[in-house]
C-alpha cells in the first residue's frame, strides 16, 4: 500500500464514525484507526454532517502526534447495486480523498445483497471496474496516490462465493482485501483460509478482522500471511488500557521472535 504503518494493529470500521475520537483512541496504540462507514448519499448523511466529519479529521492532524493513519470507510445503503450505489462510492472518494491515508470500498454491510451468497458477481465487477477506474482518475487530477482496499465479509458457509468476489478484487488491481471472517467455527479454519487467500491473492496486502482476542490471535494471523489486522469487539470488552496492554505486548513479541 506505499504506507508505513506504526504497529500492525488497527480498530475496525463502525467504533468512530465521525472521526470525534481520533486522538483518545491514538492513546489506546492502534497503528491506525478506520473512520466510518460513511454514506454519502443525503437521505443518509446530510451535508453538514459530512462537513463535521470533515472538520473533525482536519483537526485530528494537528491534535495527535504521532498520528495514526487513517482510513475512511465508504459503503452505500442500497440494497441492490445500480448507478445510484456506484455514484455514492466515487462522491465519497472524491469527498474524502485530501482526508484519508487510505480508503475502503466496504462491501460487508450486513443485509446488504453484495454479501450474500447470491449475489451478482457480475453487478459486482462492474462496481468494482467504475470504482478502480475513479481511483486511476482522482490519482491523475489530484497528483496524489491514496490506497483503496475492497472490504468483504466471509462466512463460514459462503467462504466460495466471497472467493470469487476477492478474486475479482485482485484481478482489478484494487491496493488491498479487508476480509472480516464472521460465524467462523474455529480460529484454526480463519488461519488455514487467510493462508489460501494470502497464496491466491500473491503479495496483495490483505487485512484481517474478526474475533481476535489476543497478541497471540495477531501473531497467528500475520505468520499466515495478512500485513496487518483490526479489532474492534476487544476494544470494547478491555477498554483502551487493555488494548494498549495487548499492543505492547505483541511489540515485545516481535522482538523477541526477532533476535
Ligand atoms: C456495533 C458494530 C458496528 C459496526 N459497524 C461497522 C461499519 O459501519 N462498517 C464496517 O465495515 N464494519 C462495521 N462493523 C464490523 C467491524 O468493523 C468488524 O469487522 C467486526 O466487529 C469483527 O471484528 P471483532 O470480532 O474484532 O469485533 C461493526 C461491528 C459492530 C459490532
Amino acid at each position: 500500500m506505499s504506507l508505513h504503518f506504526p504497529n500492525p494493529v488497527g480498530l475496525a470500521a463502525g467504533f468512530d464514525r465521525d472521526g470525534r475520537m481520533i486522538s483518545s483512541l491514538n492513546a489506546a496504540g492502534f497503528g491506525f484507526i478506520e473512520i466510518g462507514t460513511i454514506n454519502v448519499d443525503s437521505e443518509v448523511q446530510s451535508d453538514d454532517e459530512l462537513e463535521n466529519i470533515v472538520h473533525n479529521l482536519d483537526q485530528s492532524k494537528n491534535q495527535s502526534t504521532p498520528r495514526p493513519l487513517i482510513g475512511i470507510s465508504l459503503g452505500s445503503m442500497r440494497n441492490c447495486i445500480d448507478t445510484h450505489t456506484i455514484s455514492d462510492y466515487l462522491q465519497g472518494m472524491e469527498i474524502f480523498w485530501h482526508h484519508s491515508d487510505y480508503i475502503v470500498i466496504n462491501l460487508s454491510r450486513p443485509g446488504s445483497s453484495m454479501r450474500s451468497e447470491t449475489c451478482n458477481k457480475a453487478e459486482i465487477r462492474v462496481l468494482l471496474e467504475k470504482i478502480k477506474q475513479r481511483h486511476t482518475e482522482l490519482c491523475e487530477k489530484n497528483s496524489s496516490h491514496v490506497p483503496v482496499v475492497i472490504k468483504v465479509a466471509i462466512e463460514y458457509d459462503n467462504r466460495d462465493s466471497l472467493l470469487e468476489i476477492l478474486s475479482i478484487a485482485h484481478g482489478l488491481g484494487f491496493n488491498g482485501l479487508l476480509i472480516a471472517f464472521e460465524n467462523w467455527p474455529s480460529s484454526g479454519d480463519v488461519i488455514t483460509t487467510v493462508r489460501k487467500i494470502s497464496a491466491l491473492t500473491d503479495q496483495l496486502p490483505l487485512i484481517v478482522v474478526g474475533g481476535i482476542k489476543s497478541a497471540d490471535d495477531v501473531l497467528q494471523i500475520l505468520d499466515a500471511g495478512a500485513s496487518l489486522v483490526q479489532c474492534y469487539t476487544l476494544l470494547v470488552e478491555q477498554g483502551p488500557a487493555g488494548m494498549k496492554k495487548m499492543i505492547l505486548s505483541l511489540a515485545s513479541s516481535v522482538r523477541i521472535s526477532n533476535q
